[in-house]
């Protein structure tokens, strides 16, 4: 597919001095398509070539070569060139295009031969699978295969919260008092009550906090019983989580925890040591890091026992040497920020390539919000994700039943929807808002919501099947398509890609989100506008082709995000 901005920069680069990657980088869509295609502002360039911007622009019209196949016209408006594309151009390109790499539409080769390493999900073991995790799944997920359509090689790394003093406690309140709970049967909900329990007795007894301590210390130094019971709790709860998983259909490419870092910390301990970085605070082990205006960050606790902290160095260490990562995304809740910022900040130290140090990434998202009430971790009143899924489906089937009762599959149908409908709704705006959580904004299937787009990719399947063919690319006479109905839906189809690397590049998966609601409506416009089956045979075949195409990259867009499309609804 011609790349016209790229083509754009070209032309401008050969008129002044400036490279022509710089050049690509100001170039601008407009939001207004009256102001064109593409446009190139000449503010930058006004204070170094010490002339108004008008004038500027004016002269690179002048000496730019037009290409009548590629661009059509530029005009010179308030300081910006802008450029418009032949209508031709776009359409012949794009289905092109689609009719070349069909599912691989918008894949690229930028990301060939380099390696992202991408930590999200990681619930922490015994504790309920909550919504902040549902977050760090969802928005992880979808930077992960938009990364992967872009050529990178990713590895999804799933770090559990399999370790740290929350265990201490709970082998200490299961020693106690693990018989009168049911915890193979229900293990979270069981486990999480042994916690609150021990957590209060903490409260009131010292000594049983203390005890608690030790135990975690054990487990580091491998006592068999408190390795046992924690094995049991680990086991346990992934079994539980996978359900989570299986329900969002997520998959992960290494499941080592913070464990898996036991053996992997004195290492780091060492390096740290020989640079002297480590200092006695308060019994504990820490590095200073008051000229980097933050807290220290704490490597050894007072009784030997290691931190979160440590287990992240670790596993930066580990993953520089397995990965050789060329970039490493780190997905978690805004409380995290100090953490990571932190643990970057002492990576700096480890041994190893600096490029590593400076390639770590946290991407942080805001909390989430019931519409009604608050959602709390700490007591034990929270929703089990689990029954939140269910519910979405629940909640889909009933208005199934009501609206198209004598659907088939209706079951993996409502699994789609109601499914698909909270991982949209979960990334429809920028990740670090607070998120609202409300079913009927979600499931309103005339709104900004997995469901709305779900229905548009299936009224593009049902008109196919109506139409019974999908033309050859060679039956479309693209000169039926230059209504600005159409044309709207192929530069949108046309700008898939970018918007997929822009996405990339901010770890936003909202940009793509967002885009697949202006194509879904563009398409619902084009529907309304135009007919499509019973016009004459050639605007017939062009209408469907695109139709086709729009279904296309509707289908690709939403599994980026993890979305699945039914085929009917
Ligand atoms: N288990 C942690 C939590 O639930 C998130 C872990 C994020 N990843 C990491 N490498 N620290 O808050």
């Amino acid at each position: 597919m011609v790349d016209f901005k790229q083509n754009i920069a070209e032309k401008i680069s050969k008129t002044i001095q400036l490279p022509k990657e710089t050049i690509e980088e100001y170039i601008e869509i407009p939001a207004d398509e009256k102001m064109g295609d593409f446009s190139f502002p000449c503010f930058r360039l006004a204070k170094e070539l010490k002339k108004a911007p008008q004038m500027i622009a004016e002269e690179i019209k002048e000496k730019i070569e037009v290409d009548q196949e590629i661009i059509e016209k530029i005009e010179v408006v308030n300081g910006y060139l802008n450029f418009y594309i032949p209508p031709k151009a776009y359409i012949q390109n794009v289905l092109q295009e689609i009719a070349n790499k069909k599912e691989d539409y918008g894949k690229s080769t930028i990301g060939n031969g380099k390696n992202i390493v991408v930590d999200y999900s990681a619930p922490n073991i015994a504790k309920p699978f909550h919504i902040g995790h549902l977050r760090s799944t969802v928005i992880g997920g979808a930077i992960y295969k938009t990364y992967q359509h872009l050529g990178y090689h990713c590895i999804g790394i799933n770090h559990l919260g399999d370790y740290g003093t929350q265990f201490g406690k709970l082998i200490e309140g299961y020693k106690r008092w693990g018989n009168e709970y049911h915890v193979d049967e229900n293990p979270i909900d069981e486990l999480t009550k042994i916690y609150v329990r021990i957590n209060n007795l903490c409260k009131e007894d010292e000594s049983v906090l203390e005890e608690c301590r030790n135990n975690f210390k054990k487990l580091e130094d491998k006592d068999p019983y408190c390795v046992e019971v924690w094995q049991k709790f680990r086991d346990l709860s992934l079994k539980e989580f996978q359900k989570v998983y299986d329900l969002l259909q997520v998959q992960f490419d290494s499941w080592n925890g913070e464990a898996f870092y036991s053996d992997k910390m004195p290492e780091v301990i060492e390096m740290l040591k020989k640079k002297n970085l480590l200092m006695p605070s308060e019994g504990a082990m820490v590095v200073d890091l008051s000229d980097k205006n933050m807290p220290p960050c704490i490597i050894e606790k007072t009784n030997g026992s290691t931190t979160y902290a440590t287990r992240d160095l670790a596993a930066i260490l580990y993953r520089a040497r397995n990965y050789d990562f060329d970039k490493a995304i780190y997905v978690t809740s805004y409380e995290q920020i100090l953490h990571f910022k932190q643990v970057f900040e002492v990576a700096k130290f480890l041994d190893m390539d600096e490029k590593y140090a400076q390639n770590l990434v946290h991407v942080p998202f805001g909390m989430v919000q019931l519409k009604d009430g608050k959602m709390s971790t700490r007591e034990g009143n929270v929703i089990k994700l689990e029954d939140l899924l269910n519910e979405a489906i629940h909640r889909v089937e009933a208005i199934m039943d009501e609206k198209n009762p004598n659907l088939e599959n209706k079951e993996e149908i409502a699994k789609k929807i109601g499914i698909g409908a909270v991982i949209f709704n979960d990334l429809y705006n920028s990740r670090i808002k607070d998120e609202i959580f409300d079913w009927d904004t979600m499931l309103n299937f005339n709104g900004e919501t997995g469901p709305y787009m779900q229905y548009i990719y299936v009224r593009t399947k049902s008109l196919l099947e109506k139409a019974g063919y999908i033309p050859t690319i060679e039956q479309v006479d693209f000169s039926k398509l230059e209504d600005d109905f159409s044309l709207k839906i192929i530069k949108l189809i046309y700008n898939f890609e970018d918007i997929l690397k822009q996405s990339a590049q901010k770890y936003e998966p909202y940009i793509i989100a967002r885009y697949l609601i202006n194509l879904a409506q563009a398409f619902s416009s084009f529907y309304n506008e135009n007919k499509i089956i019973g016009e004459v045979k050639e605007v017939q075949d062009a209408r469907l082709y695109l139709t086709y195409a729009t279904g296309l990259v509707l289908k690709i867009g939403a599994g980026l995000l993890g979305i699945q499309m039914p085929d009917r609804m």
